[in-house]
C-alpha cells in the first residue's frame, strides 16, 4: 500500500462519508442490527454513535491503521464493546454461525473477491441473522451507468479499488442472501457515484 492509500485516503473517506444526509442512513441502517455484530469495512467507526442498545458487542474489521486511529474516540464512546480482529473479510477468524448481523457500510465496492467474501459473511451468520447494508452501485439508468463504465478503472485507481458498477442486490442474491427490505435511490451528485442500495438480507434459515 501506498503513502496516499496509506495516510490519505482514510482521512478522506472519512470526510466524504459525513454530514446529515449520510448520517441518516447510516441511523436507518445501524437501527436493525442486534446481538453479536460483525461490521467489515468499519473505517473511521461513523455508525458506532448509530448502534442500537440491542447489539452486546462489536466485531469490526478494518485492515487501515489509520482508519482505526480515526475510530478511536467513537469507539470509546461506544455503549457496546468493540473489538477489532486482524483479519480481512475475505477470511474470517470466526467460527461457524457466531455472528447475529453483519453491519457493511459503503465496503462491499471495494472488496477484491465480492463472492467469496459474501459467502464467508453467510458461512459466520447464525440462521436467520441478517445483514444490514448501505451500499452503492450500478444504476438502472442506461446514461449513467454507461458512464459509471467509463469512470470505473480511474475511480478505482483514486478510491482504494471502490467499483461503481457492481449490482449489490444481484451480487447478495448471487451468494445465496435473500433481499428482506430494499431501498434503492440516488444521494446527490455525482450520480455515478451515488446510486445507493439500502437495506437487509436474510442468511437463509439452512
Ligand atoms: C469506503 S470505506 C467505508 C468505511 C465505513 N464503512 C463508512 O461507512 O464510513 C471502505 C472500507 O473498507 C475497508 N476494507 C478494504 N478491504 C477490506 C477487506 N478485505 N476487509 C474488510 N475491510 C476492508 C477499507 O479499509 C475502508 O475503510
Amino acid at each position: 500500500m501506498g503513502w496516499y492509500e496509506t495516510h490519505i485516503l482514510p482521512r478522506l473517506v472519512d470526510w466524504v462519508l459525513r454530514g446529515d444526509d449520510v448520517d441518516r442512513i447510516r441511523a436507518q441502517i445501524a437501527a436493525r442490527v442486534r446481538g453479536v455484530v460483525l461490521e467489515i469495512g468499519f473505517g473511521s467507526g461513523r455508525n458506532v454513535p448509530f448502534l442500537p442498545a440491542g447489539v452486546s458487542r462489536v466485531v469490526a474489521i478494518e485492515p487501515s491503521p489509520t482508519a482505526r486511529r480515526l475510530a478511536g474516540g467513537r469507539c470509546a464512546a461506544s455503549r457496546a464493546p468493540i473489538a477489532f480482529m486482524e483479519a480481512s473479510a475475505l477470511a474470517l477468524p470466526l467460527l461457524d454461525a457466531s455472528i447475529d448481523s453483519v453491519l457493511s457500510t459503503w465496503t462491499l465496492c471495494t472488496l477484491p473477491d465480492l463472492q467469496g467474501t459474501l459467502r464467508e459473511l453467510r458461512r459466520v451468520l447464525v440462521p436467520g441473522g441478517r445483514f444490514c447494508f448501505a451500499e452503492h452501485g450500478l444504476s438502472p439508468q442506461p446514461g449513467v451507468a454507461r458512464w459509471q463504465r467509463r469512470l470505473e478503472p480511474l475511480h478505482k485507481r483514486l478510491a482504494g479499488g471502490c467499483h461503481l458498477t457492481r449490482d449489490i442486490a444481484a451480487e447478495l442474491e448471487r451468494a445465496g442472501f435473500s433481499i428482506v427490505r430494499l431501498e434503492n435511490r440516488y444521494l446527490g451528485w455525482p450520480r455515478t457515484h451515488m446510486w445507493l442500495f439500502l437495506g437487509e438480507a436474510s442468511r437463509g434459515a439452512t
